[in-house]
């Protein structure tokens, strides 16, 4: 009989980020035992009864639902897990929040601003004690232990003044013209769905680690292309025009008086889910890439001229961010291992009563970047983000 104190989930989508997260949940346990608090699989939700009840079975879930809003109204339930497309976001946790549960909810926070600033507003609104309900939202790659180390070497001062923050988000999956928009597993492609196209989804991912790394971006000039103009719609059987951007580049100032590239694209053949970023600061510089996500590289000009270059810091020792929870030095870890970092936060932050970043209102400044992006890319000028604070 476990002693540690319940937090029983709710979870609702069972696609590529129910299956991410149950993972989560389940391994928590055995690799974060200090930990006061354990999930508990209470119960899963998604439309169709049979595929639901398999998902909980494989996963360990208690209990199914077919409607969200039986499962966001049962009282054996303390948090409510969002992994559904994004149209559906501000809806479950408007009504979580008016069920006073603590909400865990997929990127982006929501498909506009607006819509993303009333989500904030109730969560502050339900909340006691003047502090919000507790939230978190699922920018995983923070917990990534190379991108954590690139956070730990940019405090340090180590980077000296940063100059240049350049970031890609790469895929080739939507090339194909005859590929449809809309319904079970291209919702990204519909942009009532989705809110955007790369923008939303891939870049999302970048500004959110660039600001955490970097500080707040403070205003935007981009340029977006939708390159298939139509698309047969799933949903309606009808050929339709393309509302998203296939395509997206922009760049910035930080606040902190550096420039931001930023590129992403579903057009790059080659590239599945490059995400790379890097920092130029005067003394050093770090990268990384997704498809290498053990390793940071780092270049360090104070080095002795003779052994000077780019050294790969394979991020596998106890010493580095989150491994002392995994193998021996110099075995790695995968993607997975992200969203199971971010359970241990949570839970950890249950304990402490800090909170798990990003939470709903720091997840907004990610939104509020991204509406500038789009703004900028339609009215052919540059916009300020209006981002609140530094940010880091
Ligand atoms: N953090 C990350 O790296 C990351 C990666 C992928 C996706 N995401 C985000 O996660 C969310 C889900 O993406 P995904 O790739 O898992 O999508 P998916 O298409 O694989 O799964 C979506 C699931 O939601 C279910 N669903 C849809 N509408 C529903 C409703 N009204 N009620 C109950 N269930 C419903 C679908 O049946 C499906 O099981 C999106 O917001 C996406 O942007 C984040």
């Amino acid at each position: 009989m476990s002693t540690k104190k319940p937090l029983r989930i709710g979870l609702i989508g069972t696609g590529l980020m129910g299956r991410a997260h149950s993972n989560g949940y389940n391994r928590i346990t055995n690799f974060f035992p200090e930990l006061e608090y354990t999930p508990v699989l209470k119960a899963v939700c998604s439309r169709n009864a049979a595929k639901v009840q398999a998902f909980a079975d494989q996963w360990g879930f208690e209990s199914i639902e077919t409607d969200w809003k039986a499962l966001v109204a049962r009282d054996d339930i303390d948090a409510i897990d969002i992994c559904t497309p994004n149209d559906s976001h501000a809806e479950i946790a408007l009504a979580a929040a008016a069920a006073g549960k603590m909400i865990l909810c997929e990127k982006p926070l929501a498909r506009t601003l607006e819509e993303g600033q009333i989500m904030v507003d109730a969560i502050e609104k339900a909340g006691t004690d003047g502090k919000p309900l507790k939230t978190t939202v699922w920018y995983n790659y923070r917990r990534m232990p190379a991108v954590t180390l690139a956070k730990q070497i940019i405090e340090s001062g180590k980077l000296g003044k940063i100059y240049h923050y350049r970031a890609n988000f790469l895929q080739d999956w939507t090339i194909n013209a005859d590929l449809p928009q809309g319904g079970e597993g291209l919702w990204r492609m519909d942009v009532g769905a989705a809110g955007s196209g790369v923008t939303g989804d891939l870049l999302a991912h970048c500004i959110d680690t660039a600001m955490w790394l970097n500080g707040a971006i403070t205003d935007v000039s981009a340029v977006t292309e939708t390159f298939v103009k139509e698309r047969m719609h799933q949903l309606t059987g009808k050929v339709e025009p393309v509302g998203i951007d296939d395509a997206c580049i922009f760049h910035c100032h930080f606040a902190n008086g550096s420039l931001g590239l930023f590129e992403s694209t579903r057009y790059a053949r080659g590239h599945k889910a490059l995400y790379t970023f890097e920092i130029n600061g005067a003394d050093a510089s770090i990268r990384w890439d997704l498809h290498d996500l053990n390793r940071l590289e780092y270049f360090d000009h104070r080095d002795d001229s003779i052994v000077r270059g780019w050294r790969s810091i394979h991020v596998t020792d106890g010493d580095q961010p989150y491994m002392n929870k995994w193998w021996i030095p110099g075995c790695g870890i995968g993607y997975e291992h992200s969203f199971i970092h971010q359970v241990a936060d949570f839970l950890k932050s249950l304990e402490t009563g800090e909170d798990c970043s990003p939470t709903f209102k720091e997840a907004l400044q990610t939104q509020k970047v991204c509406a500038a992006v789009i703004d900028s890319a339609n009215s052919r000028s540059w916009k300020d983000t209006n981002v609140e604070g530094n940010f880091v």
